[in-house]
């Protein structure tokens, strides 16, 4: 009988949700599906502390204003370290696509976030994108809009420098030039240079902006060659500008994908004092490498600079090498010649090749966090090499530019998220299944439920339960009509307090599987709970009125904290079916939590497929 309910329920399960497990969704949040992870840990001692900030996108062109994706998916998500929804920023910017998403600390004694929100689809150019600062109430701090000529905020940047007054980004600029750079001096065409500014963050005013076109020669391009045809707007993109650090000295460190190349560039004057890599390597190496992202300083001092960058290098077109490592570098420019030499080298776990993105994070205790990018691929390694940690997207569908770890502390002023729902075949068995989550709130310990008699009624404490995920269930006794929670942290403060809420009933008691003469009416909480604040799974009293239902149906909760997830549910459903016979109360409710599918609303457009990043 049992094993029938099961079968029953999961085939109703797979009939409206197959293609998107890879999906979360949750009872609290249903205009929200977000991507699940998978996780595999080698060593868990050695990782280090923090949540992971990843920004799941599709396509990487903005997609036009006739193609939109229900429900929520695309944008800025935090995670824990077993890859547990903390909070998902995607409903609160439409969907729209996120770049270099991560956790800001180095602005004042508070947390606060970064990224770029892409530009809009270039209907009338008006939406030229903005790198925001949040705070870690996840309201905006800075919203630094592109002031000048450009017509977007560059995708690929948006770091925000110790105390947060300026940021650096990339920038593209498209100029007529003549070609004489590629010994065609009376041929023109359209050429796309690289640089960067660094922005006020307050005003979003450029303060420095450098531009490769000058410095950087057109044969210096892997790209064109020297028999390219000339192009037309908005020109060969010859460079690809795709990251910028500043040091303590004020010199910048700037990567180019399609030179092969980092550049140090003066603060001062603009020159560039050096290149490692590409055809004009400044340095002796024993290392190779090329279509790099993501170069960082990691010390520098007046003779030596240590930089680390992803690469071991391939992209779209060229396969330079076999497999992608995060290589950590140190130039030594006392000497003469000068001299480069590879200090670690963290492979691709998987040995494969990042084609087109991903980030390279020191750690504070000195490991080693990668973002391989397609899939949301992740990894994390011990200094000395070792595999720590690997994750990615259990969807083929979303890739992340970067991903970062970071420490967080997340204090949403939005209130905890709360369903209740009642259900049950008589009087004597009711039952109100309460779902609470709190997006974006880090250190949530326990949830405390209460209910009350009625709106204005005193708050009567039914339960706590530990947090298990980013949505926890808890089952209590009886018909709980006014219902609240309480997220407590493991000191027992409390960080959060939800509105009150009125407890779902089914339209028809009947078809829910009611048995009883007429409608139940809600309980009083203070009469059911009132003489004890004990936790209602706590509760032993064999011989009250509470039927042999209701007992099962605590110790199948307490199966539940076992088992949990929505398998875990279903079979806990199935259970309480063989138990009560309750088998329409399990449908009606199973058919509460069919969730919406991800779906694009349709539009003559084709997908985009070219990923240029
Ligand atoms: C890049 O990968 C190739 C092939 O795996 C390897 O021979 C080379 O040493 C690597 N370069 C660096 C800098 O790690
Ligand atoms: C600069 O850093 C290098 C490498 O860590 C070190 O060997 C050197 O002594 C440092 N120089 C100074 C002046 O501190
Ligand atoms: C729930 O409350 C009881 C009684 O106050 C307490 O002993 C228990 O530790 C609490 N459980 C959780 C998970 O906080």
């Amino acid at each position: 009988m049992l094993f029938f309910w099961v079968l029953f329920l999961f085939s109703m399960r797979s009939a409206v949700a197959d293609s998107d497990d890879d999906l979360m969704s949750f009872v609290t949040l249903p205009e929200l599906r977000a991507l699940k992870f998978d996780v595999a840990y080698y060593d868990r001692e050695a990782v280090d502390d923090g949540y992971w900030f990843v920004a799941p996108y599709g396509v990487i062109e903005p997609e036009t204003p006739t193609k939109q994706w229900k429900p929520c998916q695309v944008g800025p998500y935090i995670y824990d370290a077993d890859g547990g929804l903390v909070w998902a920023g995607s409903c609160m910017f439409d969907n729209r696509n996120i770049f270099d998403f991560k956790a800001v600390n180095n602005i004042d004694d508070q947390p606060h976030l970064s990224f770029i929100l892409q530009h809009a689809y270039h209907d009338d150019g008006k939406d030229k994108g903005i790198g925001y600062i949040l705070d870690q109430h996840y309201e905006p701090d800075n919203a630094v809009a592109v002031t000048n000529d450009l017509g977007a905020f560059n995708m690929h940047e948006f770091n925000v420098l110790d105390g947060g007054k300026t940021a650096l980004a990339c920038a593209y600029r498209s100029a007529y030039v003549d070609l004489g750079d590629l010994g065609r001096p009376d041929e023109h065409g359209w050429l796309t240079a690289g640089g960067f500014v660094e922005l006020d963050t307050a005003t979003g005013e450029v303060l420095f902006e450098w531009s490769t076109r000058g410095d950087i020669p057109i044969h210096e391009s892997v790209k064109v060659h020297p028999d390219s045809p000339p192009s037309g707007e908005p020109g060969w993109d010859y460079v690809h500008v795709n990251s910028v650090d500043k040091n303590a000295a004020g010199d910048y460190l700037l990567s180019a994908r399609f030179t092969n190349t980092l550049y140090l560039v003066s603060g001062e004057d603009g020159h560039i004092i050096w290149r490692l890599g590409g055809k004009f390597s400044d340095f002796v190496q024993d290392f190779t490498f090329s279509k790099q992202h993501h170069a960082r300083f990691v010390e520098s001092n007046a003779t030596h600079t240590t930089v680390s960058f992803l690469n071991n290098a391939s992209d779209e077109l060229e396969q330079g090498e076999d497999t992608s490592a995060a290589l950590y570098v140190q130039v030594d420019t006392s000497v003469s010649p000068m001299t480069a030499r590879l200090l670690n080298r963290y492979n691709r776990p998987d040995g494969g090749l990042t084609r087109l993105r991903g980030s390279v994070q020191t750690l504070p205790n000195g490991n080693v966090f990668v973002g391989w990018s397609e899939r949301g691929f992740q990894s994390e390694h011990s200094p000395d090499g070792k595999v720590l940690m690997q994750a990615s997207f259990a969807s083929t569908r979303f890739s992340t530019y970067r991903s970062y770890k970071f420490p967080f502390i997340g204090r949403p002023t939005t209130p905890p998220d709360v369903v209740a729902s009642v259900y049950g075949t008589e009087e004597a068995d009711l039952t109100t299944i309460f779902h609470v989550s709190w997006n974006g709130a880090t250190d949530i310990a326990t949830w405390k439920f209460y209910a009350r008699v009625a709106a204005d009624g005193l708050p009567v404490l039914i339960g706590n339960t530990t947090k298990f995920e980013f949505e926890t269930l808890y089952i209590a006794d009886g018909y709980l009509d006014w219902v609240s929670v309480e997220a407590v942290d493991k000191d027992g403060n409390v960080l959060g307090t939800s509105e009150v809420h009125r407890t779902r009933a089914p339209d028809n008691w009947l078809f829910a599987g009611f048995q009883g003469d007429i409608k139940p009416t809600p309980d009083d909480p203070s009469i059911l709970f009132g003489k004890t604040t004990q936790a209602v799974e706590d509760v032993e009293d064999p011989v009250d009125e509470y039927s042999q239902a209701k007992e099962a149906a605590k110790a199948v909760y307490k199966a539940y904290e076992v088992i949990r997830g929505v398998g875990g549910l279903l079979i806990f459903i199935s259970i309480i079916c063989s138990v009560g016979g309750l088998l329409a109360g399990a449908y009606w409710y199973v058919r509460r939590r069919r969730m919406q599918a991800y779906l694009e609303v349709p539009s003559d457009e084709g997908h985009s497929m070219v990923q240029r990043s």
